[in-house]
């Protein structure tokens, strides 16, 4: 069983909440970050405490879970060796032996470069230097690196072996549809198609192995670093409205804008989701907040939700009302999915 969890906006959309409430909830055998690197940051909130994770599979909550790391990806050992201590996960978290590596040169010239850093708004992380290296052929691989030996795995073999004898496998998206390097708002993207189909050429997997893809949204739209933002609120309404975030790499304040129809329908088109996850419903529906059962919602949430389901044509299945990885509404089975 294959589910790709992938996000129709511009990032931070509660990917990691959601990732972390499917792996304890179905149980998931074998979780693999994709996308692009340490450039995304996942949110996970288990047991009172908060986890900003830029490398580890969010699904690390569960202790039976094998955590992968895909060969498309970018790994900055220093983040990753400081999150595999923090996250307990030594001996059950591996990346595969093509994973790219991140140098200190990259990230200087990521956070100096006045097109990268002042027009566009990168996250400074060395994501886009290096992925230009690996396109050059010149970026060296988690093979040539001692520290990283007992971490490497072939994780294509992995997954696809787990798929073959029936195992659960997730795949972790990162960023968002509209921060593709191809489908998104360039010059204003991230150096990686971010897309379902890409996921699974991170990892290693063919298109028809996939059994669910989940495709997630926040109950409003949110982007940080330069770009287009179709009906994006001033600094005030933000405020007035109680929608302030703040990014979990960079710390900078992101942009926020309502939830847009347009763009969650061209998100429905490039990622053909089998279900959708909104996230955040209590952010909006403050009386919503940490409820569990879809009865119990306000009529406005569910109005909120319906619209969604009539104008995408997909169920929504999962709803987040809260940061902890429990606040959730899990309707998949009324859909008779689970
Ligand atoms: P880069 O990926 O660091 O090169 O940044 C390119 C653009 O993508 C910038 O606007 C970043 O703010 C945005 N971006 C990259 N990763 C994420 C993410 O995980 N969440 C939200 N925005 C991101
Ligand atoms: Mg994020």
């Amino acid at each position: 069983m294959l589910y790709v969890v992938v996000d129709g906006f511009f990032g931070d959309t509660g990917k990691g909440k959601m990732i972390s409430y499917l792996a304890l909830k179905d149980d998931i055998d074998i979780a693999v970050r994709g996308g692009v690197g340490p450039n995304a940051g996942h949110t996970v909130v288990y047991e009172g405490r908060t986890y900003k994770l830029r490398q580890i599979p969010s699904a690390f909550v569960n202790q039976k879970t094998l955590l992968l790391i895909g060969a498309g990806v970018l790994v900055n050992p220093e983040v990753f060796l400081k999150e595999v201590e923090e996250t307990k996960t030594r001996g059950r978290i591996f990346m595969d032996y093509q994973t790219g590596i991140i140098e200190k040169k990259h990230i200087e010239e990521d956070r100096t470069n006045a097109y990268l850093k002042g027009k566009i708004g990168t996250t400074g992380s060395g994501s886009g230097p290096a992925m230009r290296d690996r396109v050059m052929r010149i970026l060296r691989l988690a093979k040539d690196y001692p520290s990283l030996k007992e971490y490497l795995k072939d994780v294509a073999y992995e997954v696809n072996k787990g798929l073959d004898e029936g195992k659960k496998v997730l795949l972790e998206g990162t960023q968002g549809t509209f921060l593709s390097l191809y489908h998104g708002t360039y010059p204003y993207v991230t150096s990686k198609d971010v897309t379902a189909a890409s996921i699974c050429a991170d990892v290693g997997v063919g298109p028809k192995r996939v059994d669910e893809v989940i495709l997630v949204f926040k109950a409003y739209v949110t982007r940080v670093g330069g770009g287009p933002l179709e009906n994006e609120y001033s600094p005030e309404e933000v405020e007035k409205l109680g929608l302030v975030e703040i990014a979990t790499v960079t710390g900078r304040r992101r942009r926020v804008a309502p939830f847009n129809f347009n763009y969650a329908k061209r998100a429905v088109m490039l990622n053909s989701p089998t279900q959708i996850a909104v996230t955040k419903i209590d952010v909006l529906f403050k009386e919503d907040y940490g409820k569990k059962e879809w009865k119990k919602l306000s009529r406005e949430a569910r109005k909120f939700i319906e619209k969604i389901e009539d104008e995408l044509s997909v169920p929504v299945t999962l709803i987040g009302t809260g940061p902890e990885v429990n606040q959730i509404i899990d309707r998949r089975k009324d859909y008779g999915l689970l």
